[in-house]
């Protein structure tokens, strides 16, 4: 069964075609950063706008890639939801119109579940269950993952997405959008130990996170340095390495709770390198993580996501009535 996956639920149009025989055949991503970046964050109406732009030209490119014809596809996914309403309805109209057009089975799919089954893309993926850390812009979520479409939430961000306290961080430090690679870049050049910042909500029990304490006490300590280069970067590493101990700490706590012994990353902070070499060095744990390309939005997880959940398929037939849910709990999932 091929699979054409649509992804547009933020800022980010991503297209690609997962074969459940041959795995990924092709997929290509159109990235709005430019657009945005004079605004310093994501303009809901232009991600719309732009969505409609490139989604066509990205599926013909897509399919070309794959040598491909538009009858070849067996199944369309898009994504429903969470994220912006009107980048989810472009990505949601295409995709079932195309669906409708060709008689072929359209699936809703949850981008938080794209991101989830990410990792399963690479090579020796991981076996259920496993614990599921979901880090983007949007969410912050621990997960118990006993199946596709069984999923306990552990845990998750009372205020700021991890990724959200990197962007808005950065930006206060008067660096560039999107902040958060930015600053794990800059990070790179900080003295360590020179700022020791709280790992907010460890010291006491849950898995719930919060970020939101963290960014002012970073802006804080911003505002009382002398603001040169150096302050930068030494403040920048002090934030990301208390984010990513933050992380680690509950990381740790939902394994040990679960007793699972195997910890998925994924999301665009998943890209992370001191988040990956701090989660590497758990002793006991198999970590894994989808490749660099595919850690922020694409369309190469809602493909698969769709191809792991064909069984749906086969009874959703293309219907004309479609919606998207700008909010969507991934516990609310069920299993194909
Ligand atoms: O998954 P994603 O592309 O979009 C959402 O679903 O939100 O995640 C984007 C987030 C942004 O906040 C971005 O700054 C952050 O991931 N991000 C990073 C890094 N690369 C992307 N944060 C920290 N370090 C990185 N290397
Ligand atoms: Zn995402």
């Amino acid at each position: 069964m091929r699979v054409l996956g649509i992804e547009s639920s933020c800022d980010e149009t991503g297209i690609a075609i997962y074969d459940t025989e041959q795995g990924l055949l092709a997929h290509a991503l159109y990235s709005q950063v430019e657009l945005h970046a004079e605004y310093g964050g994501v303009v809901p109406e232009l991600a719309s706008r732009d969505h409609i732009r490139k989604a066509l030209p990205l599926i013909e490119q897509v399919l070309s890639e794959a040598k491909l014809q538009r009858q070849d596809i067996d199944a369309v996914a898009y994504t429903a939801g969470p994220g912006l309403v009107g980048a989810l309805l472009v990505g949601a109209a295409i995709g079932r119109s195309l669906a409708w057009a060709l008689a072929i089975p359209a699936l809703a799919i949850n981008h938080m579940e794209g991101h989830l089954l990410s990792p399963l893309l690479e090579d020796n993926p991981p076996a259920f269950p496993f614990v599921s850390l979901l880090v983007s812009g949007g969410h912050t979520l621990l997960v118990d993952v006993q199946g596709v479409g069984q999923y306990t939430l552990l845990g998750e961000s009372i205020d700021d997405a991890v990724g959200e306290a990197f962007d808005k961080t950065a930006k206060m430090l008067g660096l560039s959008y999107p902040g958060g690679p930015i600053l794990a870049a800059l990070a790179e050049q900080g003295t360590a130990g020179k700022y020791d910042f709280p790992r907010p909500m460890t010291n006491r029990p849950g898995l719930d996170f919060s970020f939101s304490g963290l960014k002012t006490f970073t802006m804080n300590t911003w505002l009382n340095s002398e603001q040169t280069d150096q302050d930068r970067a030494d403040i920048a590493l002090a934030f990301q390495t208390a984010a990513v101990e933050t992380l680690a700490i509950k990381c740790k706590r939902a394994l040990k709770q679960t007793g699972h012994r195997i910890l998925v990353v994924a999301g665009g902070v998943s890209a992370n390198t001191a988040l990956r070499e701090r989660l590497n060095a758990m002793i006991g744990i198999e970590t894994h993580y989808p490749r660099q390309a595919f850690c922020s939005d694409n369309g190469a997880m809602i493909a698969f996501a769709g191809a792991m959940r064909q069984d749906a398929m086969t009874i959703t037939a293309a219907s004309p009535t479609f919606s998207a849910r700008p909010r969507w709990p991934i516990d609310e999932l069920s299993p194909p």
